[in-house]
């Protein structure tokens, strides 16, 4: 495993988002169940994984309930990040919920409380007066934001007047716009950005195609319609190219890809013990520059129809984020 520094603490460049697990439309209580969940988990503290990325939304806690267990009787130092949902962005709501959040974990404290995604609606002071309140009652050491703007970012971080450690963000080879801006930022400031659905939910995997596409939460993103899997088969064609010469998998390349970029870290989310090895593995990629740059090139060209891709935009914060269950 490869780490970042933060304050003297290691965070793994391949973490593990933990979304699956507790969340039906990921296929749990089906494909998988809370054993799975919990033995993943697990592996993946053997392996030198120490970010675990969760959230109050996923599975409605029932996902930070499955990580608390996880990590229950684990001695060694874990980067443990959670988000709140900002429906009623707060201060007094943020600490209810952060607390909830800390009694599911089993923990005292977090290393990370994130703002799940920007709420326009209500002043951004006052959300940052929310996460004060978190870090002032120790219950996170660090605070971040999720799905944020590189300008909003920076506004939150004056307005907070401390520092907003990482921006975990979507992120992958399909979907480059942190390119724009957001990694720059992180890598003079040392902050961090945390790339969500590094994988493109499974897209880059090469696995799907015409007819063989996921349901569950996956149903609505547009990379799985006909014309997404057609647009994105030339970057899994090169990432195919590319995993050859390494012995490795397309999807292993993918995030390979992206922790080369710097202060970005991956949390990719896993349904077996053999796909979190394989992710875990991908931080021992190290990619030539010639191949960095083949792969970009083949996603430069990448390009979905605007209207769906608006569309995309447009539900992404509900779909990214939100429960299937009932
Ligand atoms: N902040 C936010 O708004 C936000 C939004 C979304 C996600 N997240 C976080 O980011 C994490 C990851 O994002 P994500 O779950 O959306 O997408 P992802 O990590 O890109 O995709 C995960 C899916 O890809 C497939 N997969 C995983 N490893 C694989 C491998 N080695 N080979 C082939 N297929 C593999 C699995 O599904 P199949 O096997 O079924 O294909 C897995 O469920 C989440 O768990 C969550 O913690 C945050």
């Amino acid at each position: 495993m490869r780490y970042l520094e933060l304050d003297g603490v290691k965070l793994s460049v391949v973490g593990l988002g933990c979304w699956q697990f507790g969340e039906r439309g990921w296929g749990y209580g089906q494909e998988f169940g809370p054993k799975d969940s919990l033995a993943i988990i697990r592996r993946a503290l053997e392996l030198g994984v120490t970010v675990l990325d969760t959230a109050e939304l996923y599975g409605w806690g029932a996902s930070e309930g499955l990580v608390g267990a996880a990590i229950q009787d684990w001695d060694e130092p874990i980067f443990l990040a959670s988000k709140f949902l900002p429906l009623m962005p707060v201060p007094g709501v943020m600490e209810a919920h952060c607390r909830r959040s800390l009694e599911r974990l089993d923990r005292t404290a977090l290393d990370l409380y994130q703002v799940h995604f920007p709420n326009p609606l209500v002043p951004l002071g006052v959300q940052m007066d929310g996460l004060r309140r978190v870090l002032k009652e120790g219950l996170s050491r660090h605070v971040g934001v999720s799905n944020f703007s590189l300008s909003r970012w920076r506004r939150a971080e004056r307005l907070l007047g401390s520092p907003i450690i990482s921006n975990q963000v979507r992120y992958n080879l399909l979907q480059r716009k942190p390119e724009q801006g957001l990694i720059d930022f992180a890598s003079r400031t040392s902050h961090l950005i945390i790339a969500y659905s590094p994988l493109a939910q499974g897209a880059l995997s090469g696995r799907y195609r015409k007819g063989e596409v996921p349901a569950g939460v996956r149903k609505n993103n547009p990379l799985f319609t006909d014309e997404g899997l057609a647009a994105a088969e030339p970057v899994v064609e090169s990432l195919r190219e590319v995993a050859a010469a390494h012995g490795a998998t397309p999807s292993q390349i993918a995030l390979a890809y992206l922790i080369a970029q710097p202060r970005v870290l991956v949390i990719p989310g896993a349904k077996s013990i053999a796909q979190l090895e394989a992710n875990v593995a991908a931080a021992e990629i190290r990619l030539a520059p010639e191949e960095i740059l083949a792969l970009r090139r083949a996603a430069d060209l990448f390009q979905m129809s605007k209207g769906r891709m608006a569309a995309q935009m447009l539900g992404g914060f509900l779909r990214q984020g939100e429960p299937t269950t009932a």
